[in-house]
């Protein structure tokens, strides 16, 4: 992809922004790798180091051991990482302060949209969110780092409340997506008039069924990812370049544009 090409891809993007009313903007892992979170399926993915199919919720909850491989990542940090959000996030913010947002649909836990600025309530979160912890005995939930301290003397920490099994509040493969908030991700989908896709290969459901129910509503799509995916030939814009740099090429243009 030439520059001149996203410059100009960039400023369709931008025209779409303007014409509509009701955005929304779906996320994938690719939106935060420029936040040094590693991605799952890109060149450094996480699923390039481990084994996807050691962290089911089955193993989860039937293997002492894949619990303590699990939480001694994430006191090692391995899964997410103190992260700050970047270009793309911030980008993603402008548009919900030009009224332009209808809501985000993440796949992501790493909570970066809202720490970036989004208002939390229209943020909703697929695949849930490692800032918490949840107690599989009574259903409380807990910030992630009270828990993790505890990871260096009990190895699997349990709830203190009632003794039950505590498990990072993501949504684990094999494990059933909060309802709610994939209902709710269908009908803004289905109700808006434009979705951006930023940073996902799209090959992982029931999320990427998002894009579709959006595009089969009528609305325009554009896609912004380093690398295919399925929906590429479905886009009325497509740009093979990093979020940060074209998300704030995209924005530069919608203020030039309305403040003409
Ligand atoms: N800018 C644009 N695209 C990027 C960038 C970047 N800076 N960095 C990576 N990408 C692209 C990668 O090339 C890849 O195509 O983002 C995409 C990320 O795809 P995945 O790693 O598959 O992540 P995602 O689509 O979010 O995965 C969906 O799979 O493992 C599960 O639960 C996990 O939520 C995750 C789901």
């Amino acid at each position: 992809m030439t520059e001149g090409n996203i410059e100009l891809l960039a400023e369709k993007a931008a025209d779409l922004i303007i014409e509509s009313k009701r955005v929304v903007v779906f996320t994938g892992a690719g939106i935060s790798t420029e936040s040094g979170i590693p991605d799952f399926r890109g060149k450094d993915g996480i699923w390039n180091k481990y084994d996807p199919d050691d962290f089911t919720i089955q193993k989860f909850i039937a293997k002492p051991e894949v619990r303590k491989m699990q939480w001694r990542l994430l006191a090692e940090g391995g899964l997410v990482k103190e992260a700050k959000p970047n270009a793309a996030h911030h980008a993603v913010v402008e548009l919900e302060k030009l009224g332009k947002l209808d809501c985000v649909i993440t796949q992501n836990i790493d909570n970066l949209h809202q720490v970036a600025g989004n208002t939390p309530e229209i943020v909703f979160e697929l695949h849930g969110n490692m800032q918490f912890v949840r107690c599989l005995g009574c259903n409380k939930r807990f910030p992630m780092a009270e828990i993790i301290v505890r990871v260096e003397t009990e190895e699997i920490p349990e709830c203190e409340h009632c003794k039950g099994m505590l498990k990072p509040d993501a949504v684990f493969f094999g494990e059933a997506l909060p309802q709610w908030v994939l209902n709710e991700a269908a009908k803004r989908a289905s109700q808006c008039d434009l979705c951006i896709v930023i940073g996902s290969t799209l090959i992982v459901y029931p999320a990427a069924y998002i894009p579709m129910y959006a595009r089969d509503a009528g609305a325009r799509l554009v896609i912004i990812n380093l690398g295919s995916t399925p929906m590429d030939s479905q886009a009325d814009v497509r740009i093979d370049g990093k979020a940060g740099e074209t998300m704030s090429k995209v924005l530069d243009q919608v203020k030039k544009k309305i403040n003409k």
